[in-house]
């Protein structure tokens, strides 16, 4: 410990170093719960890509894990610390380098919070659009070590399409360049797209180029009520084979609604099923909106209510993005699953995650990035009760099965960390898991790179 220390020093000055254990354990663990974490060594906020590789060049020579963090928003563990491991938060490099309206790109460090890089590109009639629900805290680094997503993807993708080019900080310290700031490219392999979404198993991200797209009207929303998850899914679907391309398009159940307005009063229509919130940003989306409010109705809605306006709009969204930190607040803990299904499938799973709470006897909250068929089963439970938590746990299990069953993957955005370590392997297959495998010992031969996640 005294020998890791005394390395570090030699080239990081003592303000980037955080060695009181009251301080470092606020760095155990990011905001999943029930996941092993350990207690750091010690925690480092370099400023520089210099020291970031004096931090790598360390941990090599002396064996020592590193757990790369940004904000600590992560929902599966991805970021939790490991017994004796050294920190690395990158908050501290959150400089915006450049941004370029004739190359529509922007280039940043890693610690840049997404909602700080999304108003400084739209000061310039641009736009990044990955927008997850933590946007106001989560860091750019942090969305690319997740692949993170948010409520504008239907539309728009997420964060693998936006990142053009990386700056990489390897195991052993080397510095290694990927992709491009160029609007085509493909000269060998994609590394680039490999980074993203490696929640810090091959390296540590310390510039992103970023692809940004011209800033879209704001956008108005429609909240329909339907008296059935099943038939808000039967509403998605129609509109997506109809060829609408909204912006938005989630679904919140009647468990998140009632929390949502019992955390912030926000006077949703609490005695219906599912409420479906769509959005157009085009510059006239008003025959947009009247389409898909006959399709909801087609549907069973029973009532469709456009937003008065914008103002009112980005409150029923405000409402949507609270559905998480609403239902954490139900029972005394969470477990949230993320499992992403083809969307002609997404009635099939909402029935089945009902069916799974009612076998489990347990609340089990539903807001879905429907649109893209990305369901969050929120599983509500007492942890102090052993029967009850044993539930959750099984139920969430049993909610993976049942998205694999229908075509689905694990996770659509909040990635495998240590909460679905075994869960990759069923996804993946023996043969995926031994190449995946090779992959992350071709770049941290030493195993030294945030290690007991994925796998
Ligand atoms: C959301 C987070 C949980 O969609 O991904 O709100
Ligand atoms: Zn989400």
């Amino acid at each position: 410990m005294d020998d890791l220390l005394s390395r570090l020093s030699e080239n990081l000055p003592p303000e980037a170093l955080i060695t009181d254990p009251d301080v470092t354990v606020s760095y155990s663990n990011d905001m999943a719960s029930f996941c092993d974490a350990g207690t750091p060594a010690v925690v480092v906020l370099p400023r520089t890509v210099e020291q970031v590789q004096h931090v790598m060049r360390t941990a090599t020579e002396l064996r020592v894990p590193v757990v790369p963090q940004g904000a600590r928003t992560g929902l599966s563990g991805a970021a939790n610390a490991s017994d004796g491991c050294i920190v690395l938060s990158l908050v501290k490099m959150d400089r915006i380098l450049e941004i370029s309206p004739v190359d529509r790109i922007a280039v940043v460090e890693p610690g840049v919070v997404n909602a700080v890089l999304s108003r400084a590109v739209g000061e310039h009639g641009l736009y990044y659009p990955p927008d997850p629900s933590s946007w106001e805290m989560c860091t750019i680094g942090g969305n690319i070590g997740t692949a993170s997503g948010g409520l504008c993807c239907v539309k728009y993708g997420v964060t693998a399409e936006y990142v053009l080019g990386l700056e990489v900080v390897l195991a052993d310290g080397r510095l290694l360049s990927t992709g491009r700031r160029t609007a085509k490219g493909v000269a060998g392999y994609d590394l680039t797209r490999l980074f993203v979404g490696s929640e810090g198993s091959l390296g540590i991200v310390v510039k992103a180029v970023l692809a940004l797209r011209p800033k879209p009207p704001r956008q108005l929303v429609l909240a329909a009520e339907f008296p059935s998850a099943a038939t808000a899914c039967d509403a998605v679907c129609a509109i997506m084979e109809r060829g609408h391309t909204p912006s938005l398009l989630e679904i919140m159940d009647r468990t998140t609604i009632r929390a949502v307005n019992e955390m912030a009063q926000m006077g949703l229509p609490d005695t219906t099923e599912a409420l479906l919130l769509a959005a157009f940003d085009t510059p006239d989306p008003g025959p947009d909106l009247a389409a898909v409010g006959e399709l909801c109705a087609a549907a069973g809605a029973t009532q469709v209510v456009p937003a008065e306006d914008a103002a009112e709009s980005e409150l029923l969204l405000q409402a949507r993005r609270l559905s998480l930190t609403a239902l954490e607040a139900v029972k005394t803990a969470t477990m949230i699953d993320d499992v992403c299904v083809p969307r002609s499938q997404l009635a099939a799973m909402l029935d089945g995650t009902a069916a799974i709470a009612e076998k489990y006897d347990l609340t089990i909250g539903v807001c879905a990035h429907a649109g893209d068929g990305n369901t969050h089963p929120v599983v509500c439970f007492d942890h102090h009760d052993p029967g009850e938590s044993a539930r959750a746990r099984e139920s969430f299990d049993e909610i993976m099965a049942l998205g694999l069953e229908l075509g689905g993957t694990i996770t659509g955005e909040h990635g495998v960390g240590v909460l679905k370590k075994e869960w990759l392997a069923r996804e993946l297959g023996p043969v995926g898991v031994e190449l995946q495998q090779g992959i992350k010992k071709t770049f941290d031969p030493l195993g030294i790179l945030n290690p007991g996640k994925l796998f």
